[in-house]
């Protein structure tokens, strides 16, 4: 269910409702602004469960205190949990409700513009390990997922921004129409109904044809090589960046990269460049070594070997996949990005 009035029938069908009982993850800033909305289209005896707020909440001792209190209230196969919230909450929700009693049905409702186009969408579950990002986690599927915009009037201006950084990868590696709009309208505070499903169906449509990311679904991590990379290793400084803003980094060290490789043509290489700038400021590796850029991407998912792999864009609204850059190229090109030798 996507666009504005999708929560409305959402509430039409959980009044058909075979489930159990009803439990609602939301973070500190969720239960606050958005369960009062959500709250009354639920059932009476519904329980909220709360969490901090906060990618360094994204761990399992969280999970372990959200399973304690899903049995603390009795909760069985049949009923429900309801993850209210940005990526952090539908990431730890899906991840609990899928291993609660080996898997009990989950319902997503993102709250973050980056949560409804694409960490509420997919199946992907996870938590952190030890600084490194989504170590632990499963594939699973929720029941139902609601992407309503009413959830975002209260999302602070910073979130509308770093969300968009998703939307913006979901047009360059599968979806020019989608770029040109984005091209035109900032996404705030003119989000359209055909924005948000535009980016929606990006995802939804790669995450169809690959569920368990053999291939093709691997085009969504265009930007996160580094970017997670760049997270994890802020994350371990003690000095975390959102998720948003890893992934605007990482698209444009990776579109250099494209273009370094001789995959990316000069024109939609400026293109995409020029406009990520406008948006997001320009990409900045000062301050982190580059042996340690290496450490961190060592431990990307996408790696089968010793290499490692990259998607990356071959023009604007499609990309590759495991394509593994040339040493050296990368090298150059971290460097190039005020990275530090060593
Ligand atoms: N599973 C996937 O496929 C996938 C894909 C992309 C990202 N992710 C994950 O998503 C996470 C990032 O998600 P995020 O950017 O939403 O971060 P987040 O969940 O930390 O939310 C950002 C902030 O906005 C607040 N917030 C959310 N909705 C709000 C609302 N409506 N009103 C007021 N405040 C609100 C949250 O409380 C938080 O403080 C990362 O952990 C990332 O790894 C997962």
């Amino acid at each position: 269910m996507v666009g504005r009035g999708s929560l409305k029938a959402f509430g039409e069908w959980l009044s058909d409702f075979p489930y159990g009982r009803i439990a609602v993850l939301a973070d500190e800033n969720t239960s606050l602004c958005c369960f009062p909305i959500l709250q009354p289209y639920l059932p009476a005896g519904s329980v909220l469960i709360s969490i901090q707020a906060g990618e360094q909440h994204k761990q399992l001792s969280i999970c372990e205190m959200i399973w304690q209190q899903l049995n603390a209230h009795g909760f069985q196969r049949k009923d429900l949990l309801i993850c209210l919230g940005g990526g952090v909450v539908t990431d730890i929700g899906a991840f609990v409700a899928s291993t609660y009693l080996r898997g009990i049905p989950f319902v997503q409702v993102p709250t973050s513009l980056l949560a409804m186009v694409d960490a509420g969408i997919g199946g992907k579950t996870g938590v952190d390990l030890q600084h490194h990002k989504n170590r632990v986690g499963t594939f699973a599927f929720p029941v139902c997922t609601v992407c309503d915009p009413v959830f975002l009037q209260t999302l602070p201006v910073r979130e509308w921004k770093e969300g968009s950084a998703e939307m913006y990868k979901h047009a360059i590696i599968a979806d020019a129409v989608l770029w040109s709009i984005l091209k035109e309208h900032p996404v705030h505070p003119e989000l359209s109904d055909e924005m948000l499903e535009r980016a929606v169906n990006v995802k939804l449509n790669i995450v169809h044809l690959d569920p368990l990311e053999k291939g093709l679904r691997k085009v969504l991590n265009f930007g996160h090589t580094i970017g997670h990379a760049y997270e994890s290793f802020r994350l371990s400084a003690g000095d975390p960046v959102s998720h948003g803003f890893a992934v605007a980094l990482g698209m444009q060290v990776e579109a250099r990269l494209a273009r370094r490789s001789g995959c990316l043509e000069e024109e939609p290489y400026s293109e995409i460049i020029d406009t990520l700038r406008q948006v997001f400021g320009a990409a900045d590796l000062s301050g982190i070594l580059y042996s340690e850029l290496m450490h961190w991407m060592r431990f990307d998912k996408k790696n089968s070997d010793a290499r490692i792999s990259f998607s990356l864009p071959v023009d604007i609204g499609n990309c590759v996949w495991d394509s593994y850059a040339d040493p050296e190229i990368l090298r150059e090109t971290l460097l190039s990005f005020n990275a530090l030798e060593g």
